[in-house]
């Protein structure tokens, strides 16, 4: 396998999840083989109806960087993302990146995450941070993810301005201590879920800029559904975390 010239953690795997970004799919990888020649890409496609799983599988005959998985039924996000982190860490890709197909993550942008990642474990590209910024997002949903983001903070005590943010590279050394197998969160709680797991295990987890963009073709996959999923998840993990703080304090009152 074909090493990053500039990179000592190994070949550099790019997993987009789809589903209907057929006008999307082809334009993203052909960005991100433009600013980084080297990585691989890994679409897991879950049988969306518009033909996006042909269309991958097609440029994965053309493109030997590219491949692709089938996945039977839409799932969610966070399945989707769990089965393609399970095929890279059976293979030796030494990082591993989340992206989103329809340009809301530039690639050109990607090598940002990268460079940081040598002082980090995780690498988060953040709209939250002094020089992120997002550019044609409606306003409700700009409202939602800093709300999203905010709840999450306080609730589990994390100091990562952008937790539900879908840009992402992992060391694949990370990835594989996050015991990816007991991961229950289906829809963009993942983001949340996986960060969390992250912190837990004390891992350093930087956040870079970048500008998120609106994309301009197909529509977003938000749902009431997917929110109400992260309020619940997240409001359990936050009370737990209490739990576990209050019994520390008992149990070291007792000494
Ligand atoms: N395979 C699969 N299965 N892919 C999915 C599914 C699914 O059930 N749901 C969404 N996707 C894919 C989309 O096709 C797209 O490539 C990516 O996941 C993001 O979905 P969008 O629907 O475009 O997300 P968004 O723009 O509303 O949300 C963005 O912001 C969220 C909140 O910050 C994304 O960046 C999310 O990752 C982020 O959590
Ligand atoms: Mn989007």
């Amino acid at each position: 396998m074909a090493q990053q010239p500039d990179q000592e953690l190994g070949q550099v795997l790019v997993v987009i999840p789809t589903y209907n970004e057929r006008d999307n799919i082809g334009k993203i990888v052909k960005r991100l083989h433009t600013a980084l020649p080297d990585v691989h890409v890994l679409v897991v496609d879950d049988g969306s109806p518009d033909g996006t799983g042909q269309l991958a599988d097609e440029m994965a005959a053309a493109d030997q960087r590219v491949h692709v998985m089938h996945r039977t039924e839409k799932a969610g996000l966070g399945a989707a993302y769990v089965a393609g982190f399970q095929w890279a860490l059976e293979r030796e890709y030494g990082v591993v990146c989340e992206m989103d197909a329809d340009g809301s993550h530039a690639p050109e942008q990607l090598h940002r995450l990268l460079d940081a990642l040598p002082q980090a474990d995780l690498v988060i590209g953040s709209r939250w941070v002094p020089g992120g910024e997002v550019v044609n997002w409606p306003v409700q949903r700009e409202v939602l993810s800093r709300g999203g983001s905010l709840y999450s903070r306080i609730a589990l005590g994390a100091n990562i301005r952008d937790m539900t943010g879908g840009f992402r590279a992992f060391r694949a050394d990370t990835l594989r201590k996050l015991n990816l197998a007991s991961v229950a969160s289906a829809g963009y709680c993942f983001q949340i879920d996986l960060l969390w797991r992250t912190i837990e295990l004390g891992f350093r987890v930087r956040e870079v800029p970048i500008t998120f963009r609106e994309r301009e073709y197909g529509e977003s996959k938000m749902s009431g559904n997917i929110v109400r999923e992260a309020l619940i998840r997240v409001t359990k993990w936050g009370l737990r975390r209490r739990g576990n703080q209050l019994r520390e304090l008992f149990a070291g009152k007792r000494k």
